[in-house]
């Protein structure tokens, strides 16, 4: 399976382990590199400081192309009235667990866009493939990024982010469609086409001339050939890997992927403020049911942290956010080298078939 894909950025298999931020590990990336994938470390939830140590680990650990992933996300406009409504709906669930609601909502992590400690930790540590989410980085970031060597990504979940995306500069494009888990990449947050992989990825395809990576929904090797068929360069896969011991999943979300009840999963503004999908859960239905209310990305994230954190202090299941896309199901619980093999193995296979009906 050699494509643009796999030339442009000296990889042996045209798969992306996702970046999932809080899920993936220095270990997973190099785990996924050195069989010959991209392996990817998530550093939205992590500051500058932290992605150079993660890089550090990851360099440790393999000589092969790695990819690190930013949140390029607009500063949130914040609200004390907005954040203080958010707080008091939430208020039974508090109260159930036993804690007060924090007084106030943290702002959250800085964006890329914002943080020029973020790029100079990229522009120091040299990570071959720098990605995006959310939206574009600055345009002299972007030549900044280009100068130092790095194959840029960036995410769309629609035609125009596509073409933006590569207007701007980047090497190749994640056409990420509406299956797919964690938080949906729509660039100004609003505008959301709800666009499933398979119609994206084949108008992203002739929109652009860069190479197309297909995510979002993606759980085997089957899907891998799809996307293929599609004209896609290759496929990102998150939920596939979350399962892996070198992941820093919890327990129940581990324990939930690969079985049916992973079919269940909800999209949903209310964790975060920006549209997610993850798997059905208490709080999940609770935050969704009042998500129009919820406060701006990534403010609203501050008030189901803390009541995660209650939950898990008082050792009550239902309110912990397990991000998951539509295929969860087909995740394995299998080491990373060993799913990535399998996923090979699958695709190499379904092409084999597909070329057989075509010639019979
Ligand atoms: C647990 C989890 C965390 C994620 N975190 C990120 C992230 O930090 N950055 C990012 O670009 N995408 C993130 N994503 C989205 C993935 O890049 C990708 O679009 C998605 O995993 C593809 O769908 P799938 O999960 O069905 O394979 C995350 C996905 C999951 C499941």
């Amino acid at each position: 399976m050699k494509t643009r894909l796999t030339e442009l950025l000296g990889i042996d298999h045209p798969i992306i382990q996702a970046p999932m931020a809080g899920v993936s590990t220095p270990a997973l990336a190099a785990a996924v590199s050195n069989a010959g994938g991209l392996g990817s470390v998530g550093f939205g939830a992590y500051d500058g400081r932290q992605a150079r140590e993660m890089m550090r680990d990851i360099k440790a650990r393999t000589n092969r192309p790695y990819h690190v992933n930013f949140f390029a996300h607009r500063a949130p406009t914040q609200s004390e009235a907005v954040d203080k409504a958010w707080l008091d709906e939430l208020s039974p669930f508090f109260e159930e667990l036993g804690v007060e609601p924090p007084a106030s909502l943290d702002a959250g992590p800085p964006s890329f866009l914002d943080d020029p400690d973020q790029i100079d930790a990229v522009l120091e540590m040299k990570p071959p493939v720098v990605s995006f989410h959310f939206g574009l980085p600055h345009k002299e970031q972007i030549v900044r990024l280009r100068e130092s060597g790095a194959k840029l990504l960036a995410s769309a979940t629609s035609v125009d982010e596509a073409i933006a995306c590569e207007r701007a500069g980047m090497d190749a494009v994640i056409a990420q469609g509406v299956e797919a888990g964690g938080h949906r990449g729509v660039h100004d947050g609003e505008t959301d086409r709800m666009i499933g992989t398979i119609a994206l990825t084949p108008q992203v395809v002739d929109a652009v001339s860069i190479p197309v990576i297909a995510a979002g929904g993606i759980g085997d090797g089957r899907g891998v050939a799809a996307a293929l068929a599609l004209g896609a360069d290759g496929a990102q896969m998150g939920t596939a890997f979350i399962a892996c011991p070198e992941t820093s999943a919890g327990e129940r979300h581990r324990k939930i992927l690969g079985g049916p009840a992973a079919r269940e999963t909800v999209l949903t503004r209310g964790v975060s403020g920006r549209a997610a999908r993850g798997l059905r859960s208490r709080i999940l239905d609770a935050v969704t049911t009042k998500q129009a209310a919820a406060p701006a990305y990534p403010i609203a994230y501050a008030a189901t942290r803390a009541l995660s954190r209650a939950a898990l202090n008082a050792g009550r299941e239902g309110f912990e956010v397990m991000w998951a896309g539509q295929a969860g199901a087909l995740a394995r619980n299998l080491p990373a080298v060993e799913v990535l093999a399998a996923i090979v193995k699958e695709a190499e296979a379904r092409l084999r078939s597909l070329n057989a009906i075509a010639i019979s």
